[in-house]
């Protein structure tokens, strides 16, 4: 079988999955993005199957949409990299599959922001639409940081942030979930414990493993379908008035939850695209 592992740098999560892909006998071809051509007019690439490891959201966006109008099976697919990498798109997602998710406004200028902060009531998160890693994330908790927070991102912001995603503030007692979804399955889930409001193990959060109950099950694979279903990360929050998905990852990292939860993540990930590949091999219709 013709694998490819689209990647950036290989971290530790993509060092796992070709050691895991290795040990199963497949060397999968590593196509680096950062030396990647697509010469639209041809597809001069052949693989049965490509999963995306990529660091870079546009990188992995566009790179997917070529593979995919190539009719190369991809993992994720260009449709859920989409949904996963935009919050806008992820909250459309799932309020679209009635899945549980905190109260977001969006709007287009400071002042309409404003008024939309001032009618969900403080604290508020401010989020690009775009972003990982908890980055450039701001909690609201009165006007003035309001004003303040506004005015920068319209004067000093980048298109990105000519949007405003505000959310309404879910307070935790020191810890979010998150689970990982492959397939038809919530192979495993961690909680995230942290002093600070934002929970993400790349700033600081401390992992634990969490039992998958029947309830983040379900959950869980909602939330992975509501997006598309592939090899996803669910974030959620445990709420007074119970679960919340906050968001979908397309492309996550593991590397802190395969001894915490006892799950062999990258053997499960490389299952499901040995298997997808398969299945595309024989003809019969793949997971695009
Ligand atoms: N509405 C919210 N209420 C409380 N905490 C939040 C909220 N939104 C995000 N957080 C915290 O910030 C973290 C990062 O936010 P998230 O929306 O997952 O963005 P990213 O894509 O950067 O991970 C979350 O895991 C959570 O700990
Ligand atoms: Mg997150």
């Amino acid at each position: 079988m013709k694998v490819g592992l689209l990647c950036s740098i290989l971290r530790k999560e993509e060092k796992l999955l070709l050691e895991e892909f290795r040990s199963r006998g497949v060397a999968p071809e590593i196509v680096d993005d950062r030396e990647l051509i697509f010469r639209l007019d041809s597809s001069h690439l052949d693989f049965d199957v490509v999963l995306e490891r990529s660091v870079n959201h546009s990188r992995a966006l566009y790179s997917l949409k070529v593979l995919n109008d190539w009719g190369i099976l991809t993992v994720n697919s260009y449709p859920v990299a989409e949904t996963c990498g935009n919050k806008f798109l992820t909250s459309s997602a799932l309020l679209r599959n009635r899945i549980p998710t905190p109260r977001t406004v969006m709007a287009f200028t400071p002042k309409s922001a404003l008024k939309a902060i001032e009618e969900l009531g403080y604290p508020v998160v401010l989020k690009p639409a775009v972003g990982s890693w908890g980055r450039l994330l701001s909690k609201i908790n009165d006007r003035e940081a309001a004003e303040a927070v506004l005015e920068h991102k319209d004067i000093l912001g980048s298109y990105q942030h000519s949007v405003f995603y505000i959310q309404e503030y879910v307070p935790k007692s020191g810890r979010d979930i998150r689970s990982f979804v492959v397939g038809d399955e919530t192979i495993c889930a961690i909680y995230r414990y942290s002093s600070h409001w934002i929970t993400n193990t790349a700033r600081g959060g401390r992992a634990e493993n969490c039992p998958v109950t029947p309830e983040i099950d379900r959950l869980s694979q909602a939330a992975a379908r509501a997006v598309g279903g592939g090899v996803l990360a669910v974030d959620l929050f445990e709420s007074e008035s119970g679960f919340q998905v906050n968001e979908v990852n397309y492309t996550m990292e593991f590397r802190n939850s395969i001894h915490t939860t006892g799950v062999d993540i990258p053997a499960r990930i490389v299952d499901y695209v040995l298997n997808a590949g398969a299945e595309r091999q024989s003809g019969s219709e793949g997971h695009p």
